[in-house]
């Protein structure tokens, strides 16, 4: 796959001005607004301090969460996060493709950096188009003429049709970063070699990527069985004729997920105990994780799965030959709902067969652990990795290509 687009190594970039598209999107505390995790900033700093030791002008383009959640915020801390790992100054420009964004793009020397505002507090970023669209958005048609090049070393985001992502191939050479290029190459090798039984442990609060990915793994036969946890879980329970309580249904349907109940039924009817759901799951009464089985569950909400389905998904953990992880079982950074997350991890690490973890958050708990040496890869990507485990083409990596036609 590496030959089909171009990369760093295929262009002179001294003296040039390298528009690089990064995903820094990280998971901030709600209460302070202060990153948690870096994980995303350090991978991105090797293809940035590449560039800037080539000589490049680098501007950097990335986002932070989604219009309405609490963490979309400014980059305005990450871009002071950059310049303490790279030990380089990142200059920073609170707008897009303001007259002071191109003035910052203009003035800048070979071998500076600069990061530009989140993305998408630009309105038109978040839709999905071709990349011809995108490339007559405002964004792609304000910043074009200020840039010689386009990388894309956002991995994590390569499943997004985004303007920011696919908008500037179509019109600027473009190469994959180093982080884009290292993630296709070993994903796609574990790919090639997948060993049975195989297991996807799908959690976290993407269910429409989750949902999306359980049916197509099943569907080709790449997956032996689904454990499933965190909204995605609760999801399922609610599927299989399971009362998780008023609460939790509203919670999921809030988030706009009620189709995906009546798609986990039509995917339980099909492929019955292949997907395995909690047993038990854990909520707070007066302040403590109490665990309470599947069919009691009060109208309180769900944070964990329980302790017993922690020792049944732990078992088909450690029996599997390849287990790919995305998002996490419950609200690890509770200390009182972490378990789950924690020991799903730690099965993962102890495990012989190949494991792959995929998704910013769950990342973070692995790291958190000390165990990402224990894995055998941890990648930057939540549903770009299982997008592509599953077989699908990211819209990112497609573009890179066609620019190289
Ligand atoms: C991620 O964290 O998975 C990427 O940054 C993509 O984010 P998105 O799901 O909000 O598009």
């Amino acid at each position: 796959m590496v030959n089909e687009f171009n990369t760093i190594d295929d262009f002179d970039v001294e003296n040039k001005t390298v528009l690089v598209r990064i995903d820094i999107n990280s998971p901030v505390d709600p209460g302070t607004g202060i990153i948690l995790d870096d994980t995303r900033l350090k991978l991105h700093s090797q293809t940035i301090k590449e560039l800037s030791n080539k000589g490049a002008k680098v501007v950097l383009l990335a986002h932070q969460s989604r219009p309405g959640k609490k963490d979309f915020t400014t980059l305005a801390q990450h871009a002071d996060a950059l310049s303490d790992i790279l030990n380089l100054r990142v200059k920073y420009v609170d707008s897009l493709f303001s007259s002071l964004a191109k003035e910052a793009i203009k003035s800048l020397k070979p071998h500076e950096i600069l990061l530009l505002e989140n993305a998408r507090f630009f309105s038109e970023e978040s839709l999905s188009r071709t990349p011809l669209e995108q490339s007559k958005t405002i964004l792609v048609q304000q910043l074009s003429p200020y840039i010689d090049y386009f990388v894309n070393d956002a991995f994590a985001a390569a499943h997004r049709s985004h303007a920011s992502l696919i908008g500037f191939t179509v019109n600027t050479p473009s190469v994959a970063g180093r982080v884009m290029e290292k993630e296709l190459t070993v994903i796609q090798n574990a790919l090639d070699n997948v060993e049975h039984p195989c297991v996807f442990l799908l959690g976290g609060m993407k269910a429409d990527d989750s949902i999306g990915v359980m049916e197509n793994v099943l569907n080709n036969g790449t997956a032996d069985s689904i454990l499933t946890t965190g909204i995605v879980g609760n999801i399922v329970l609610w599927a299989a004729g399971i009362d998780i309580g008023q609460v939790n249904r509203d919670f999921i349907s809030s988030r706009g997920y009620e189709d995906m109940v009546e798609k986990s039924r039509e995917l339980l009817e099909r492929f019955g105990d292949k997907i395995k759901y909690p047993i038990d799951v854990a909520c707070e009464l007066d302040d403590e994780r109490v665990d309470i089985d599947c069919g009691e569950i009060p109208n309180e909400a769900i944070f964990d799965i329980g302790i017993k389905t922690i020792a049944y998904y732990a078992k088909e953990i450690r029996e599997a030959k390849y287990i790919f992880a995305n998002g996490p079982a419950g609200v690890f950074e509770d200390p009182k709902f972490s378990m789950g997350t924690e020991d799903l991890i730690n099965a993962m690490a102890n495990s012989n067969g190949f494991t792959l973890i995929g998704g910013g958050h769950i990342a973070a708990a692995t790291s958190g652990l000390g165990l990402e040496d224990h894995m055998s890869h941890l990648s930057s990507g939540g549903g770009a990795c299982i997008s592509m485990l599953a077989g699908k083409d990211l819209a990112a990596v497609e573009a890179l290509k066609n620019s190289k036609k």
